[in-house]
């Protein structure tokens, strides 16, 4: 299993690129198998969420290479319609590609999805917006077998704004008669692309970025040249970082509006934080104030997989941080690490309360998840002596190169 090996205490100076978004990456592979022609997307990041998701394609006859940060996805050849266990179990996304197997073959067979384990993640709201599209779901012994003969568009009313179930519920729609309209949709970013992504192919998307998504479906799809979105998540863990560290950084090709409810916080932490064009400039000098209040909610919220991160930052702040988690029920489990480390922390349920202390001193921490893991990255940036973060292979699921990003800033990181 690999490690980070950390030697906290040095400041961040430099530019980072930002990443592409692993998380509007994913559902736009699986939509670029709804069409038989070519697709080229590029910004694709190096991460193991995209290998499994690449993998998993293939394993359905698609055809997809890589040229650097560039895919070219041909689904021509689109012959299975199984999303086998093993293959599912990595990836929750695979969940994605239900919606567009259905709409591709009216068929699906699909294990149960896997991903981190931050929760229950049940997917009852996805499977309720394909029955309100007249598909058969049967759930079996582990799998869910769908049956999409007699699709049909219809009006959808999601009892969540669930970012997948949304996302799944466009791919069903977009090459099924008729028109469809998606209530209580979630309002990420991720799904703005999705749709301008869907709308290049073709289709007829309008809404995404509100609650009321729209989808008038057409007969076919073409194929397209895409530039994904930067990732939100991954700017602003490094944003966070720099906060915690003190330094100056520019995060290139960073765009602020996803970020208002992150950056809103830094501004309170102490940071100075510019926006211009695609460039956020954020400077600290490594002493940050509290934040009174983290509360995650839906976009425009705080994100949830900046809980994490956030709270490492907590944990050497001035004062006081009461935390409150919304989305997942076990987001917690970087807590433990990080107490390790010396932070003082308390949790009640979805509660955290954080009390900043002068500093952080490095030991072994295992992370558990991909966003708690890179929380402990943070910490050990910020920590006295060495920090020996276990098992990061959680967090290559969704940054690039993490260490090789922080040495470029002048950390002192390397794997192991
Ligand atoms: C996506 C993101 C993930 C982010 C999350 C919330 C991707 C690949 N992943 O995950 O990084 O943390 O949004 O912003 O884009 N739920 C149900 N039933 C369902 C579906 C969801 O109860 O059928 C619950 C989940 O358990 C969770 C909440 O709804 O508590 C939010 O989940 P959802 O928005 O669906 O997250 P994902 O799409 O899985």
């Amino acid at each position: 299993m690999e490690k980070l090996v950390i030697n906290g205490g040095k400041k961040l100076y430099g530019e980072v690129k930002i990443q592409g978004a692993k998380n509007a990456i994913l559902p736009l592979f699986a939509a670029a198998i709804l069409t038989d022609d070519k697709v080229v997307i590029n910004n694709v990041p190096d991460l193991s969420d995209v290998d499994n998701m690449i993998k998993i394609l293939k394993n359905l006859g698609v055809k997809v290479d890589r040229y650097g940060s560039t895919a070219v996805i041909d689904a021509s050849n689109l012959c299975g319609y199984e999303i086998p266990n093993g293959l599912a179990k990595e990836l929750r996304s695979s969940i994605f590609l239900l919606g567009s197997v259905l709409s591709r073959c009216k068929k699906a067979k699909v294990a149960y999805p896997g991903g981190c384990d931050i929760g229950l993640r049940p997917i009852d709201i996805h499977i309720k917006a394909l029955r309100d599209l007249n598909v058969e779901v049967e759930e079996s012994k582990g799998y869910i077998y769908c049956n999409a003969e007699n699709f049909k568009s219809t009006e959808i009313s999601l009892d969540y704004p669930s970012v997948g179930a949304t996302e799944n519920a466009i791919l069903s729609s977009v090459l099924c008669k008729g028109n469809t309209v998606v209530h209580n949709a979630a309002c990420e970013p991720e799904i703005v692309d999705l749709q301008n992504f869907l709308v290049k192919m073709g289709a007829k998307v309008t809404g995404a970025g509100t609650s009321v998504i729209k989808i008038y479906g057409v007969k076919t799809l073409h194929g397209t040249l895409y530039d994904a979105m930067p990732d939100r998540i991954a700017a602003g863990t490094y944003a966070i970082a720099v906060a915690m560290t003190g330094g100056t950084v520019l995060l290139d090709g960073a765009r602020y509006q996803d970020m208002r409810a992150l950056l809103s916080k830094l501004s309170k932490t102490s940071c100075n934080i510019i926006c211009n064009g695609d460039k956020i400039y954020i400077k600290s000098n490594g002493k940050p104030v509290s934040v009174p209040k983290i509360t995650t909610q839906p976009h425009p919220g705080f994100p949830t997989d900046l809980q994490a991160p956030m709270m490492a930052l907590q944990t050497v702040s001035d004062g006081v941080s009461i935390f409150t988690e919304n989305i997942f029920e076990n987001r917690y489990r970087h807590v433990g690490e990080l107490i390790k480390m010396g932070a003082d922390i308390v949790t009640n349920g979805r509660t955290a309360v954080i009390k900043g202390v002068p500093y952080l001193t490095g030991t072994e921490v295992y992370a558990q998840d991909l966003r708690g893991g890179a929380a402990l990255i943070l910490a050990g940036l910020k920590a006295e002596g060495t920090t020996i973060v276990k098992d990061v292979r959680y967090v290559d699921r969704g940054y690039e190169k993490i260490e090789e990003v922080f040495r470029s800033l002048g950390a002192e990181v390397r794997r192991e």
